[in-house]
């Protein structure tokens, strides 16, 4: 198939780079910046993008690819940091100027060649961010476009088909950002639009097929996208050869345990082992109240749960994770030289002498590519709609020891939240929403007598990638009907309130 590839030099935007070339139908692959030059020859790759980074070209030790990836006869495209590299390589002058850009400016088109082909009008928004910009051009190279303050926003040498931006085409703040990119993969590289999700759905059940053969898969469901949709592509490949487990911890959402084992043995029509294990979990967390021993403690009992059923039901070969590309894919620079390169293990701490290969069916996909691999194999678009839940489960939404009355708590009312949410429509536009509850307590009154009860508190975020988020500004007529029919049904709650801290300083879960 072809691909592009991107060399990572540090920048926060190179997996969106890899995503949008993804978008437009071309296969991409997020690199190290140092990766070896025989590493990216085997991958024959049609084009190859250095992305930006934090670093000056003119420091010592700054990030550099391999010299000899410019006489590979590959197209390259060097997007800020990435672009200094290109006319530091061609012994052109780079220079810290004095007017550093960040944010928006007008990008006046020269050329509209190669980069800018199709594209219509002569003047585009761009988006910015760079103190260090080309003072001289190298030999053989021409200026494609310009803004006020910098006469090489894009540069390139058409024969050599090497070509520099200085702005972000990946960020949603450049106008017609996709189409360069577009432009790059498809008119330069000649690379051609192969990467499609069908194609990706036969390949892997193929490939999946070919790796297990006759062997036999274990695999943890949660009743998540991912967990699911791995499910599912390998009881495609391998059908009753797949054993699906489901390990109820006693800390999941209200009647999850019903939905996921409807989902599973109605709807998907994939057996699935149902295991509960409600009071070792809860037995195992008595008395504990410290955040991270409650996810440690969590993450073992789990262990031991799954390698008991593995040695009781077994013997298995493969552990199948939902593990995505971003977690396979660590940036190099951000962690300095050395580069790391780790992999997720879900189901973490099983014991060696399980001795179980790992099969991770979508450790190619982005989240969005995940999304719509299952919207083709038809799982139920409530699922795809269904917010993020922590793996802890509501252990990291109580604060303090966990109890019954607690757990109950925070069941009920965040059921009450998301059905309020859905109602009012709003659930859809936001990214987490649920209730929380700690040891504190309000006085209230219920009929003619004073009761001291639990005070919860409602939070619902909006993000993109869970890496920051904000409080939802949610009408006031959805947070009072949330509010009393907390206090109505819930029994033993007498104050609601709104976590209105965003992310950062605060986190998502408060755990
Ligand atoms: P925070 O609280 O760090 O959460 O802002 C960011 C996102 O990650 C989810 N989250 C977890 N997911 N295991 C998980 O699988 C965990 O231990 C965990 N902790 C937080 C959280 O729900 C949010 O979407």
């Amino acid at each position: 198939m072809d691909k592009i590839i991107v060399l990572d030099f540090g920048s926060q935007y190179s997996h969106l780079i890899c995503r949008r070339i993804r978008e437009s139908n071309v296969y991409c692959e997020l690199l190290p910046y140092n990766t070896p030059i025989k590493t990216i020859m085997d991958l024959n790759p049609k084009g190859i993008i250095f992305s930006g980074g934090p670093a000056s070209v003119y420091e010592i030790n700054s990030p550099k690819p391999d010299k000899k990836i410019f006489e590979l006869n590959i197209p390259i495209l060097g997007i800020c940091y990435g672009q200094q590299i290109i006319v530091d390589h061609y012994q052109g002058k780079i220079k810290r100027v004095d007017n550093r850009e960040y944010g928006n400016a007008v990008l006046k088109i020269k050329d509209k060649n190669n980069l800018f082909k199709n594209i219509q009008a002569d003047d585009i928004q761009c988006w910015m961010s760079h103190s260090d910009a080309a003072e001289i051009l190298p030999y053989g190279f021409d200026i494609l476009a310009e803004t006020d303050n910098s006469i090489s926003a894009a540069i390139g040498n058409a024969e050599k088909k090497i070509f520099g931006i200085q702005f972000h085409p990946e960020v949603v703040h450049t106008q017609n950002g996709f189409d360069i990119l577009n432009n790059f993969s498809h008119i330069i590289s000649e690379a051609k639009s192969e990467w499609t999700m069908n194609n990706f759905i036969d390949s892997i059940i193929e490939n999946i097929k070919s790796k297990i053969g006759t062997e036999k898969v274990l695999c943890a469901v949660s009743g998540g996208i991912d967990s699911t949709t791995a499910a599912v592509l390998i009881h495609r490949a391998i059908g009753e050869n797949l054993t699906c487990v489901f390990v109820n911890n006693g800390l999941l959402r209200q009647d999850e345990e019903f939905h996921v084992m409807e989902l599973f043995n109605e709807t998907l029509r994939i057996p699935v082992k149902y295991l509960d294990a409600q009071k070792r979990f809860l037995n195992k967390l008595k008395g504990v109240s410290d955040p991270e021993d409650k996810r440690k403690l969590i993450g073992e009992e789990f262990a031991r749960v799954f390698t008991e059923f593995a040695e009781e039901e077994g013997p298995f070969q493969w552990l199948a994770q939902g593990t995505l590309y971003p977690d396979v894919i660590e940036s190099g620079v951000s962690r300095g030289p050395a580069t790391v390169i780790k992999t997720h293990h879900n189901v973490g701490g099983l014991p060696d002498w399980l001795n179980l290969k790992v099969i991770e069916p979508l450790r190619d996909l982005y989240k969005d590519e995940v999304r719509k691999v299952a919207k083709i194999l038809k799982i139920p678009p409530e699922l795809l709609k269904r917010h993020p839940f922590p793996g802890p489960g509501l252990a990291v939404r109580i604060l303090g020891e966990l109890s019954d009355e607690k757990i109950r708590i925070t069941k009920k009312a965040s059921k009450i939240v998301e059905d309020v949410l859905v109602e009012d429509n709003i659930y859809d536009k936001v990214w987490q929403a649920y209730a929380m509850v700690g040891d504190d307590k309000a006085v209230g009154i219920l009929g003619d007598e004073r009761i001291y009860g639990h005070i919860v508190t409602v939070r619902i975020v909006e993000s993109i990638d869970a890496m920051t988020a904000d409080w939802v500004r949610i009408p006031y007529i959805t947070l009072e009907k949330i509010s009393s029919k907390i206090t109505n049904e819930v029994e033993n709650v007498t104050w609601v309130t709104y976590a209105i801290s965003s992310k950062p300083p605060s986190t998502i879960e408060p755990q």
